[in-house]
């Protein structure tokens, strides 16, 4: 597996893969890789015959009062989970190398305004932006990302629409600890107390879950009950937490299926978020 830095460098390696004709896949992340991303990546080496890694905190998606600084960074790390897992490349760029003097950006409107777009207005646009970019460097055949940012996805599936990229993208099932919590790479910035208290995402909407399951056709009794759920936990506070429709994410009265359930929650000063889907 080779570390590669520059763009420049990654170029011939994909088009000798194409002159080969084996398949790529790309699976984009920020780095400080965890067993969420493993199951992404170990997907697309069952699925293609290479396999490209982005591991890239990139800096257009985070507003300025945001943790880019602070986010963690391993490569090594990161490069032992790839190599481990079967990946062939991971790229892992400095900032500069990726926008230098850019003036260019990917925008989308509606789908980006809700849910985490509401408290993070500029963060969709860095994501749409950067994963075209690894699009145009790696020119994959799949690209790989969780359900656990179930709005990214969405925002991804559509730009891939609207731009015309000839590329299948693949949602992969949300990795959870032992305990329920959603696997993040933020979690490390949780102390045992906030680890304890993060739990009440994964229960708040196993309460739901199963109130819709039983046959709750209430959009906002659900809410109420996850909301309390939330409210129980003094380290606790609701961000949002929105029933909305799959398709298009457009909020829902009453129940009704593809449905996205989606919370974000501070804990202390980390902000998690975690959701179900029901089809
Ligand atoms: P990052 O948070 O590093 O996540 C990279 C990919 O791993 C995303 O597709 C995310 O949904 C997936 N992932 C993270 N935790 C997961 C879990 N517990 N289970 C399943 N999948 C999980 O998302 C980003 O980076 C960035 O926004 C990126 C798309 C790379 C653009 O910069």
């Amino acid at each position: 597996m080779r570390i590669i830095k520059k763009i420049d460098e990654l170029r011939p390696i994909i088009k000798s893969w194409k002159r080969e004709g084996l398949t790529i896949g790309l699976v984009p992340t920020m780095g400080y890789l965890h067993e969420g991303h493993k199951s992404l990546i170990d997907r697309a080496v069952k699925e293609n015959d290479r396999v490209v890694v982005s591991d890239f905190v990139n800096p257009t998606q985070f507003a300025p009062n945001e943790d880019f600084e602070t986010y963690p960074r391993d490569l090594d790390a990161d490069a032992a989970l790839c190599e481990a897992a079967g990946a062939d490349v991971i790229f892992n760029p400095e900032p500069d190398e990726m926008y230098r003097d850019a003036l260019t950006f990917v925008d989308m409107n509606k789908i980006t305004k809700v849910l985490c777009g509401k408290t993070r207005p500029i963060h969709f646009s860095g994501v749409c932006t950067v994963v075209s970019k690894l699009f145009n460097i790696v020119t994959p055949d799949r690209a790989y990302f969780g359900r656990k940012d179930a709005q990214q996805l969405c925002v991804i599936k559509k730009m891939v629409e609207d731009l015309n990229f000839d590329i299948e993208i693949v949602g992969c099932p949300i990795v959870r600890e032992s305990d329920g919590l959603a696997k993040s790479s933020r979690n490390t910035y949780l102390n045992p107390e906030e680890r304890k208290a993060a739990l009440c995402l994964s229960r708040s909407l196993e309460k739901g879950k199963r109130l819709i399951e039983g046959g709750e056709e209430s959009v906002a009794a659900v809410l109420d009950v996850i909301k309390t759920e939330i409210n129980k936990e003094p380290l606790a506070e609701t961000d949002y937490a929105e029933i909305v429709d799959l398709k298009d994410l457009s909020p829902l009265v009453k129940i009704k299926k593809p449905l996205l359930c989606a919370i974000a929650v501070y804990i202390g000063k980390t902000r998690l978020i975690d959701n179900f889907i029901m089809e």
